[in-house]
């Protein structure tokens, strides 16, 4: 008898050719945000599965299936994993952390470039005039050159935006988990979120955060919406506050803000941090050999329990 590993997406074909041959495998690919329920009928066989990080693996999912011993979880973020519950039932949770740090660093540089330097907002004046006019003050933006980026979330993808932006000739400051982040608010000229979502780091950035913001600085956030108070960011965008922002994620995933989809300047990304060939097929390497270790009684190698 083969064990079941169930897949919830259409993930890189590495992630099968791993499998096949020792598992049954089952795919539900599907774009569709899930309920609970949904989660409930797709994992009803699985021995094992891979995850998204949009898929609640809450308490009531994991204990919905006694047979139910892996979740790989395709993303480096567990914050849909109720790991609590897994560790009280003894499911092992894997996650994707390494293979795309600099996908998502990469993503992060190109949205603090975007944002200082207007590039959607001058791709849409082309699109629409179907012009290209050189004028001495249009669309202004600002150098990065001696100004300071704040790094909130010091961990692999911060540090690898911060040897970027130095790069580039930013002063970069950072903070960890248990460090005070007042000196990055109200002296940085762009900050940019790499804390994972946890009770402490939802609403990290609330409208108190915002105002202690330098006026005219940008906000950048490719970690996970719920740590920005998107109500309160659109507040700070629309008064002149902020000079700008720039999100990969949202606060309502798959929902995005209509207020923020009317302003500007505000560069809106699908959570596309690692979207890259390279990255996902890693992803998709890791996560399937750890499911492959796990029943070959091996310990993997991205444990999160
Ligand atoms: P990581 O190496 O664990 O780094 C996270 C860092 O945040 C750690 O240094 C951690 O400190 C710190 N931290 C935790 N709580 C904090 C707090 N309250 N204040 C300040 N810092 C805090 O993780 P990573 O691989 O860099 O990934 C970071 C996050 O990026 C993931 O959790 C995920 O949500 C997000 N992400 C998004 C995309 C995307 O597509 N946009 C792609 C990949 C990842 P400790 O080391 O002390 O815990
Ligand atoms: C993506 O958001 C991840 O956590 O890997
Ligand atoms: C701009 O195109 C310049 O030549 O300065």
């Amino acid at each position: 008898m083969k064990y079941t590993v169930v897949l919830t997406a259409k993930y890189p074909p590495i992630a099968r050719d791993i499998l096949a041959g020792a598992f049954d495998i089952v795919e539900h690919p599907t774009e569709q945000a899930r309920s609970e329920d949904d989660m409930i009928t797709i994992l009803a066989e699985a021995d094992a599965a891979i995850t998204l990080l949009s898929d609640p693996l809450t308490r009531l999912v994991l204990s919905s299936n006694p047979n139910l011993r892996m979740v790989a979880n395709y993303a480096v973020g567990t914050n849909n994993v109720d790991v609590e519950a897994a560790r009280d039932l003894g499911i092992t949770v894997t996650n994707t952390p390494g293979v795309l740090t600099d996908a998502t660093a990469d993503l992060t540089m190109a949205l603090i470039l975007a944002i200082t330097r207007r590039v959607v907002e001058g791709d849409d004046e082309v699109r629409t005039s179907g012009r290209c006019e050189w004028e001495p003050m249009k669309l202004l933006g600002i150098a990065l050159q001696g100004k300071r980026l704040g790094i909130i979330g010091l961990g692999r993808i911060g540090s690898a935006v911060a040897e970027r932006a130095r790069a580039f000739g930013m002063e970069v400051i950072g903070a960890r988990r248990g460090e005070k982040i007042d000196e990055i608010l109200t002296t940085c000229d762009v900050i940019s979120l790499h804390a994972p979502l946890t009770a402490e780091t939802r609403h990290m950035i609330d409208a108190a955060a915002l105002a202690r913001m330098k006026p005219g600085a940008f906000l950048v956030n490719t970690a996970r919406g719920p740590l920005v108070d998107e109500d309160a960011l659109c507040d700070a965008v629309e008064s002149g506050h902020l000079r700008g922002a720039a999100l990969d994620v949202y606060e309502f995933e798959p929902g995005v803000s209509p207020r923020l989809m009317r302003l500007k300047n505000v560069v809106l990304a699908p959570h596309i941090g690692s979207a890259t060939d390279e990255a996902r097929i890693a992803m998709a390497r890791i996560a399937a050999t750890d499911v492959l270790r796990f029943f070959n009684g091996q310990k993997p190698l991205n444990a999160v329990t």
